[in-house]
């Protein structure tokens, strides 16, 4: 999320951009030096620690880095200022039971660590910090250098030589480009739309199989058959969020996440 957010504002704006190599999160004196040298009008935090199994495994990092490194972000804002965007996730909700996609008014119900610690983010900063934006997005697919997000995962593992890959059909969010959503939080920050929550999302909703396989229909030179399988085919430690659609009842919808897929498909 944070190269789209680079691409999507460098022009108009002059960005700090920092990672793991200039700081640790976990460190509120670091955050509080790199926050007191740049004196920023806009923090954009996009650090987490993600994934189900891996929080389940440290709960610990995953409390420190999802819930307090939030909390001291949305303190040290109204001390110096800035407005803070922060983002989380469609894992703060359980599975809906309707044919529904979750609005910024859906009561969430996490089912695992990696959502509780996120919630505990949201509700630090809803609670702490007075200038605010808090985004929410879904399964996120888009330009990067680290193949460490699920459709270029699976990207690697095709170019890295596999014919077949076998992708769940029974876990639905809504597909995101992460172009479309930095592209959406610059006009979000430059609006003067109220201080709160917003759910950032393409329009529509999709399996990890219809999205891997949308890939696919648009990328004809890619050798790969993907099959239908089910989370269940996948050992895990934690409980997995299943059908967590979201959409936004705040903001004018974006463009279908299958209009966005070809157009990142071109990209690539
Ligand atoms: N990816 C998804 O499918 C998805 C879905 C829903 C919500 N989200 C939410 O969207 C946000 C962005 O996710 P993402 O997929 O862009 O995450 P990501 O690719 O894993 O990026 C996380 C960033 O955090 C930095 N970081 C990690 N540990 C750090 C530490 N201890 N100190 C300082 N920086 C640290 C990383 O820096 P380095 O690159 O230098 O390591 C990286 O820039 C998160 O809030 C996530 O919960 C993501």
């Amino acid at each position: 999320m944070g190269k789209a957010l680079n691409s999507a504002l460098s022009k108009e704006y002059d960005i700090t951009s920092v990672g793991s190599k200039d700081l640790n999160v976990r460190n509120e004196n670091e955050v509080r030096k790199i926050i007191k040298s740049n004196e920023p009008d806009i923090v954009i935090n996009t650090v987490a620690f993600l994934g189900i199994d891996p929080c389940e495994k440290d709960p610990i990092k995953a409390f420190e880095m999802n819930m307090m490194h939030p909390m001291r972000l949305a303190e040290i804002s109204n001390e110096f200022g800035f407005l803070l965007v922060h983002f989380s996730t469609d894992a703060v909700f359980s599975d809906i039971k309707s044919d529904e996609s979750y609005d910024e008014y859906s009561m969430p119900n996490p089912v695992n660590v990696y959502g509780m610690t996120k919630l505990g983010g949201d509700m630090m900063v809803q609670e702490i910090s007075k200038k605010f934006y808090l985004t929410r997005i879904s399964v996120l697919f888009g330009d990067n250098d680290k193949n460490n997000q699920f459709v270029e995962k699976m990207l690697y593992r095709i170019n890295s030589g596999a014919s077949e890959i076998n992708i769940a059909d029974d876990i639905i969010g809504t597909p995101c480009y992460s172009k479309d959503v930095a592209l959406s939080i610059k006009n979000l920050i430059e609006s003067d739309l109220e201080y709160g929550l917003y759910h950032v999302v393409n329009d529509g909703k999709g399996s990890l199989y219809d999205l891997m396989s949308e890939i696919s229909d648009h990328m004809e030179t890619l050798p790969v058959i993907v099959n239908r399988a089910s989370h269940k085919d996948f050992s895990a430690i934690g409980k997995k969020n299943t059908n967590t659609p979201l959409k936004s009842s705040k903001l004018k919808p974006m463009r279908h996440w299958k209009d966005a897929v070809k157009e990142y498909c071109k990209s690539l």
